[in-house]
C-alpha cells in the first residue's frame, strides 16, 4: 500500500508496557506455552505475547483472574469463551485454545489463547503517524466487515471502541474483546410468529449500560433497553472519526476521540454532578454491577 509517512504500529519501545521480572514465572499456562512480554491490559485481563511451542508461532495469551468472586464479571467472561470460540472471520480474533487449568476443584483464573496482532486502533492513534485515505478506508472497510459478520451471525457487540479493534501492519482488522457482546439472533428466529411483540419482550431485557461512554450511541443513552445492532454502527462512526483526525495535516494534539466526555446523562453521571437531579437516573438503569443482559 502506498505512503505518503511510513506507518510503523510498534509503540514507542520506552513508552510500552514492560512486564514485571517476565509474567510467565507467574502464569500457569502449562508447558506449550513461553509467556514473554505484556502486551495489553484492560479491565477484566492482562494481555502477554507468547510463544506456542508446539506449533512454533507467537500467540497472545489473556489472563483472566478472580474469576468467581463477582456474578456479573462471571457472566462476562463466560459469554466471551462461548460466542469467541463459536466465532470464524478474518476480521475476528481467532480463540485458538483455552488452557485448562490444573485443580479443576479450585481454579480461579483462566488463560484464553489468541492469534496475536500487531497493534490496537487505539495505540495506533496515539502513535506520531499519519494516515493516508486508503489507509483509513481500508480499516474502516474492515472494520465494517467484521461487524457485519457478527450482526449476521445475531451478535451485537456493545462495546466497539478502538482498544478493542486489533490491527495489523496491512490494514487488517480483528475485533476483539467480547466481555460485554450478546447472542440475540437465536431469539428471534424462535420468536417468528408474533415477532414484532417479542422482540419489544426481548429488547426490554438488554441492559442500558453497555458500550464505553464516548462510543454509545444516542439511543443507548436515551432508551437505554430499547436498542438494536446499530449501537455497533454508532461505535464504528466514532472510531472511524477518529482515524479521519489520523490523516496528514492534521495536529497530534488535535487528535482524539470525536465525543469525549466525564459524564453521560442519564448514565454514567459525572461525580461532579451528584447534587444535580438531571445527570441522575432513579432505579436500576445506573447500576452496571447488578444486571447484565
Ligand atoms: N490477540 C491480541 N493481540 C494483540 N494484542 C491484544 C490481543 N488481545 C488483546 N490485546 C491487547 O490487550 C488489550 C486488552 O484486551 P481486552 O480488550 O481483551 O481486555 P479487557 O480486559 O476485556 O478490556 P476492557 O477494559 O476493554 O474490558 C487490548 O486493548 C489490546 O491492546
Ligand atoms: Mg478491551
Amino acid at each position: 500500500m502506498e505512503q505518503n509517512k511510513r506507518v510503523s504500529f510498534s509503540e514507542d519501545p520506552k513508552k510500552s508496557v514492560k512486564a514485571s521480572k517476565g509474567p510467565g514465572e507467574k502464569w500457569k499456562v502449562g508447558p506449550n506455552y513461553e509467556v514473554k512480554q505484556l502486551i495489553g491490559t484492560g479491565s477484566y485481563g492482562s494481555v502477554c505475547e507468547a510463544f506456542d511451542t508446539s506449533k512454533k508461532c507467537l500467540v497472545a495469551v489473556k489472563r483472566i483472574g478472580h474469576m468467581f468472586e463477582d456474578l456479573v464479571d462471571c457472566k462476562r467472561i463466560l459469554r466471551e469463551i462461548a460466542i469467541l470460540s463459536k466465532l470464524k472471520h478474518e476480521y475476528i480474533v481467532r480463540l485458538y485454545d483455552i488452557v485448562a487449568p490444573v485443580n479443576m476443584a479450585k481454579f480461579d483464573e483462566l488463560y484464553l489463547v489468541m492469534e496475536i496482532c500487531d497493534s490496537d486502533l487505539k495505540k495506533l492513534c496515539r502513535t506520531d503517524v499519519s494516515l493516508t485515505p486508503l489507509h483509513i478506508n481500508t480499516l474502516l472497510y474492515n472494520l465494517l466487515v467484521g461487524m457485519k459478520y457478527l450482526h449476521s451471525a445475531g451478535i451485537y457487540h456493545r462495546d466497539l471502541k478502538p482498544a478493542n479493534c486489533l490491527v495489523n501492519q496491512d490494514c487488517s482488522i480483528k475485533i476483539c474483546d467480547f466481555g460485554l457482546s450478546r447472542a440475540i439472533g437465536e431469539q428471534h428466529v424462535a420468536e417468528e410468529p408474533g415477532e414484532e411483540k417479542n422482540t419489544q419482550k426481548l429488547k426490554r431485557f438488554l441492559t442500558g449500560h453497555v458500550v464505553t461512554r464516548w462510543y454509545r450511541a444516542p439511543e443507548l443513552i436515551l432508551l437505554q433497553e430499547n436498542y438494536t445492532e446499530a449501537i455497533d454502527v454508532w461505535s464504528v462512526g466514532c472510531i472511524y472519526a477518529e482515524l479521519l483526525g489520523m490523516l496528514e495535516g492534521n495536529k497530534m494534539e488535535d487528535r482524539g476521540p470525536l465525543f469525549p466526555g466525564s459524564s453521560c446523562f442519564p448514565l454514567s453521571p459525572d461525580h461532579k454532578h451528584k447534587t444535580d437531579y438531571r445527570y441522575h437516573t432513579r432505579g436500576k438503569h445506573d447500576q452496571p454491577g447488578s444486571q447484565l443482559s
